[in-house]
């Protein structure tokens, strides 16, 4: 494995990180993949083009993960607020995450990665929900990097989920109030039994959250990047990683 050796594959990803650097590598890396319409509008493209440049990256991306040895990649696709944009780039997202997960049931295949989908299903035609469905099965039995794909994804709607069938399980009486903790809210989010994000990566520049792992980001380290999203590359992974590696998280310890 070229970088950090804590892969079983051997990867011949063209990494600018020596495996001697003595990096500490995140568990759960997460990506606010943004930028696409930015990156379309430069050249003087239909927002449309900037996310097929964008899918591309998305899929380099998440197999340099996957190589590097990144256990959890989420990555956000498609936020609960992004259905207010136009009609036509709606319909083209949609048109590009159909090609994209027929393809992603074959194509994540080598990379031995188990793909699962976070967020509200129901929000998508039934032909997405059916190929979501597919891309998580098919997948599911493989034990490899584990990655998110927040689609239709809201932290807030996550916990109010959460918050809902945490007070059904109640009056069910499976749990009593008692047993509500922090350990038990994050048990009812979509990411149950994963490991917090270490490292949250925004591309394009933008300083904010944008409705992302509210509840899971606690203590996540954040690097903001410059490059537009179809712009980026593994080199820029590896500065992200770089970047946290050299943070000195505290917990609200000293
Ligand atoms: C991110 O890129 C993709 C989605 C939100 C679906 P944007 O489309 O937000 O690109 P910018 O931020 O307008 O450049
Ligand atoms: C966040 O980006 C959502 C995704 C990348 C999927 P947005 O472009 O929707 O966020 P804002 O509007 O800049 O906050
Ligand atoms: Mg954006």
């Amino acid at each position: 494995m070229a970088i950090f050796g804590k892969n079983k594959k051997e990867s011949s990803a063209p990494s600018q990180l020596p495996a001697d650097e003595g990096l500490i590598l995140p568990v759960h890396v997460g990506i606010i993949m943004d930028g696409n319409g930015r990156w379309a509008k430069k050249r003087g493209l239909p927002r449309k083009a900037g996310h097929r440049e964008g899918a591309k990256t998305f899929r380099t991306i998440t197999r340099y993960c996957s190589e590097i040895g990144i256990k959890y990649l989420t990555v956000y696709a498609f936020s609960t607020e992004n259905w207010k944009r136009p009609e036509d780039e709606v319909g083209a997202l949609m048109g590009l995450f159909k090609s994209y997960l027929k393809e992603a049931i074959e194509d994540f295949k080598d990379d031995d990665i188990i793909v699962r989908f976070i967020g509200d299903k129901s929000g998508f035609s039934p032909e997405l929900q059916e190929l979501m469905a597919e891309n998580e099965e098919s997948s599911a039995h493989r034990d490899g990097m584990v990655l998110n794909i927040a689609m239709n994804y809201g932290s807030r709607d996550e916990i109010v989920r959460a918050v809902k069938n945490i007070s059904a399980d109640v009056k069910l009486g499976k749990i009593s109030v008692e047993d509500i903790g922090e350990q038990l809210v994050s048990d009812y989010l979509y990411t149950a039994g994963q490991p917090d994000p270490d490292l949250i990566i925004r591309p394009s520049g933008e300083y904010r959250i944008s409705n992302f792992m509210l509840w899971q980001s606690a203590y996540t380290e954040f690097v903001i990047m410059n490059k537009l999203w179809p712009d980026f590359q593994k080199s820029d992974l590896d500065e992200a990683v770089r970047i946290y590696s050299q943070r000195n998280r505290r917990y609200g310890g000293v």
